[in-house]
């Protein structure tokens, strides 16, 4: 570290995370996970590289409406945010294929202040090829890519000065509160005074049209959740049978989340032989594997604020589906 991994010499990669460590980590945490009331597994076995294909896939399904709905915040309001952040580093978490991102690299090119592009995720393989592609599509900026966990390496993310830091895709509401306080909480000690945060929150709107965006009628979505299921029978030896549990995205009202999982359709044990334990489900017995939790706009503020950051700015697209809320640490 830094390792050289990519082809093109204005890209960086520093590795952050190895296969092995992301192994072992996904393996201590799954020991755990299991344990908990409900069962849960990291959404970390969701994204490997089939994982993330497939989640790119779901981006442009009709049902997900996300995507669609911050990239029209992001064509109408790139330029403010350019100007307000006149940033020379965008660093982007969990930045995935980072599409969207062009709206606001075009931007902050547009304003003269971009030097740097820092994406982090822990999807190794398509980070690598979207900061390729960056960086032959922005002949003028460096690439500095990270391979890492957001929950752990913000303190290793590039310096500049100043730096829009992105969180985009309503990522963060795959954190549940304890978790996104945390994470809320470094994201404040990470930034510098004239350094701002931009962040991509879905709303709470109709249960049913929150619920279809996750029960897409291609079956994307299930494909998706049970590809999680298969990394985890891969790595930890075990033999979950895909058929004795269903896919289930159902919407929780009393939290605000869409519970994403897969519930056992009958009393079953299943070894785990790399962690040398069974582990029982009853029937009907519910495997969380991610939540994808809804936002309002006081709710998010207060969280904001009580990390030491404040709201500075709020746009939403004309439905009021998603928001993007710019803000800064207090000083
Ligand atoms: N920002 C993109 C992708 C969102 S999907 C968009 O808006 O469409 C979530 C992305 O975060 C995936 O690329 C996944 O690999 C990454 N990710 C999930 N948990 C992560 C973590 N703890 N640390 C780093 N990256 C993570
Ligand atoms: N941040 C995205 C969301 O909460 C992640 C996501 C999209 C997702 N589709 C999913 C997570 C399906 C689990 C299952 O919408």
């Amino acid at each position: 570290m830094p390792e050289r991994l990519a082809t093109e010499p204005r890209i960086r990669v520093d590795v952050l995370l190895d296969d092995a460590d992301r192994r072992s980590g996904l393996l201590d945490e799954t020991f755990w996970s299991l344990r908990e009331q409900p069962k849960q597994i990291s959404p970390l076995w969701l994204y490997d590289e089939h994982g993330s294909r497939l989640f790119d896939r779901i981006t442009r399904l009709p049902e997900y409406y996300l995507t669609r709905s911050e990239r029209g915040i992001l064509r109408a309001h790139a330029a403010e945010i350019a100007a307000a952040a006149g940033a020379d580093t965008l660093v982007e978490l969990g930045s995935g294929t980072s599409e969207k991102t062009r709206l606001l690299l075009d931007a902050l090119r547009k304003e003269g202040t971009l030097a740097l592009f820092a994406p982090l995720d822990v999807s190794r393989e398509v980070l690598l090829s979207s900061a390729e592609a960056v960086a032959a599509h922005y002949p003028g900026i460096g690439v500095h890519a990270v391979v890492g966990n957001f929950e752990r390496h913000l303190n290793s993310v590039p310096a500049g000065s100043p730096r829009l830091l992105a969180f985009l895709g309503s990522t963060i509401g795959n954190l549940v509160p304890e978790r996104r306080e945390r994470f809320l909480g470094e994201v404040a000690e990470t930034l510098e005074p004239d350094d701002r945060f931009l962040l991509g929150i879905d709303l709470v709107k109709s249960p049913d049209r929150i619920e279809a965006a996750y029960n897409d009628s291609e079956g994307l979505t299930e494909t998706f959740i049970r590809n999680a299921l298969t990394a985890l029978n891969r790595e930890l030896g075990s033999r979950f049978d895909q058929a004795a549990f269903a896919f289930e995205a159902r919407w929780d009202a009393a939290h605000e989340w869409v519970d994403i999982g897969l519930r056992s359709l009958r009393q079953q044990t299943i070894a785990l032989p790399l962690l040398e334990v069974d582990v029982s489900f009853a029937e009907g017995e519910f495997l969380r594997i991610e939540v994808s939790s809804k936002f309002r706009r006081a709710g998010i503020e207060a969280e904001l604020t009580s990390a030491g950051l404040r709201l500075e700015r709020w746009w939403t697209d004309a439905a009021g589906d998603f928001a993007l809320v710019l803000a800064r640490r207090v000083r």
